[in-house]
């Protein structure tokens, strides 16, 4: 059985001072019975070691937004999988669309970061999904087949055991057009179906298969109660505490049901 996870990208918000404000709401008002729902919150590199000192909850996880390709040395503004592992940060998302989109990313650099996260033992959350243009051209499940064979078909079964996958098509992010119900479990069967094709039945039954895309407290019942998937990549409606900590409480009352 599969739990559920709720997950909060901050992207390239809020400043210091909001960012403290947030960590804390979070820590006194996320509900402390979520036992069949994990929790995590990706803010900024540069607030994650405040976010480890404000947390005095080991319940809610923590990641970063990203991780180097490379190790260490001399790559200037990089932060690498060993630096996130040594502050304690246990997930990371890797190959977000604005990440490909803005910053060039291609499946062999994401590759990279992924195997480096699962050297570190950080739990990569590898993004995938789909243009509007692609979905027009009805081209969705094709894409979504290169990314995921383009950067995840090299690991083992024992590495693939650790990655979660979030579908999250390009748009239906920050637009307020979520994918329908529908539209999110057909993709994520997909996806449950190459994984099982390529790996096994019970690595694929196990996977955590996440939807993005403009979730919201009102669309989120009928979103993580389709039967694959698994909870949200949630953008902007992580930045506002309560409707976050609502998400969380709509994701614990479909688990209790
Ligand atoms: P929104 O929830 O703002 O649409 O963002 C989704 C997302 O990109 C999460 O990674």
């Amino acid at each position: 059985m599969r739990k559920k996870f709720v997950a909060g990208n901050w992207k390239m918000n809020p400043n210091y001072p909001e960012a403290l404000e947030l960590l804390k709401y979070l820590n006194i008002n996320v509900p402390k019975d979520h036992s069949n729902v994990d929790i995590l919150i990706c803010p900024p590199f540069i607030y994650l070691s405040e976010a480890k000192n404000i947390f005095t909850r080991p319940d809610i996880y923590l990641g970063a937004q990203n991780a180097s390709a490379y190790t260490n040395g001399a790559y200037t503004g990089e932060i690498s999988s060993t630096m996130l592992k040594s502050l304690g940060i246990d997930y990371a998302i890797i190959g977000h669309s604005e990440r490909r989109q803005y910053f060039g990313e291609s499946e062999e650099v994401l590759a990279k970061k992924i195997k480096l996260c699962l050297q570190e033992n950080i739990t990569p959350i590898f993004c995938v999904g789909e243009t509007l243009e692609q979905r027009n051209a009805n081209e969705q499940f094709e894409i979504v087949k290169k990314q995921i064979s383009g950067a995840l078909y090299d690991l083992s079964i024992e590495q693939i055991k650790k990655i979660i996958i979030a579908y999250e098509p390009v748009w239906a992010i920050g637009t307020g057009v979520n994918a329908t119900p529908q539209q999110a479990q057909e993709m994520h069967t997909f996806i449950r179906n190459m994984i099982m094709n390529k790996y096994d039945d019970v690595v694929s039954q196990n996977m955590i298969i996440l939807y993005g895309g403009s979730v919201k407290k009102d669309n989120a019942y009928e979103l993580f109660s389709m039967p694959d998937i698994d909870g949200g990549l949630i953008g902007g409606a992580s930045l506002k505490g309560e409707e976050f900590v609502s998400i969380i409480a709509t994701a614990m009352n479909i688990v209790n049901k």
